[in-house]
């Protein structure tokens, strides 16, 4: 496993629509398992592949109940509505209100290719939003509602 660099705003690396993965090989293996040391490292919540310079559609999260790893994710429900403050490992030093779906299901598939489904609520529902938003190139400071002072 290793830590890999994390990409920041400002790179047009970061605006990209990610493609689906389509082989899960041991190349996918390593890259969720860097992503997750990475995430853990920078002590993230989440981290999405175009932060690591990769455009595939991978996530992983963490909301302090175990890592979730989702490929090809998808959300297929989602309601209500949370207007928390957020940030980004990509966009040191920002913090800013957003509004996120209060619940969740995503669709995705594991790192070996069977897919499952996956409810959130509160914080990990936030997390799914924000982290598949990075594989459409859409950043938290683009629908930034108001910036938080640090
Ligand atoms: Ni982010």
């Amino acid at each position: 496993m290793a830590i890999r660099e994390v990409v920041k705003y400002g790179d047009e690396i970061l605006t990209k629509k990610c493609r689906p993965v389509e082989k899960f090989d041991e190349k996918l293996h390593t890259l969720l398992d860097d992503m997750a040391e990475t995430m853990y490292e920078k002590d993230g919540v989440g981290l999405a592949a175009p932060q690591v310079g990769i455009l595939r559609r991978i996530i992983v999260i963490d909301c302090g109940e175990g890592l979730i790893e989702l490929v090809n994710p998808e959300i297929i429900r989602q309601s209500g509505e949370q207007l928390e403050g957020e940030g980004c490992l990509s966009c040191p030093g920002k913090y800013g209100i957003v509004s996120r779906p209060m619940y969740a299901t995503v669709k995705a598939q594991d790192r070996n290719g069977k897919e499952f489904k996956i409810k959130g609520e509160g914080l990990l529902a936030k997390a799914f939003s924000h982290e598949i938003d990075h594989l459409d190139g859409i950043l938290f400071l683009d629908k930034v509602i108001e910036f938080i002072e640090q």
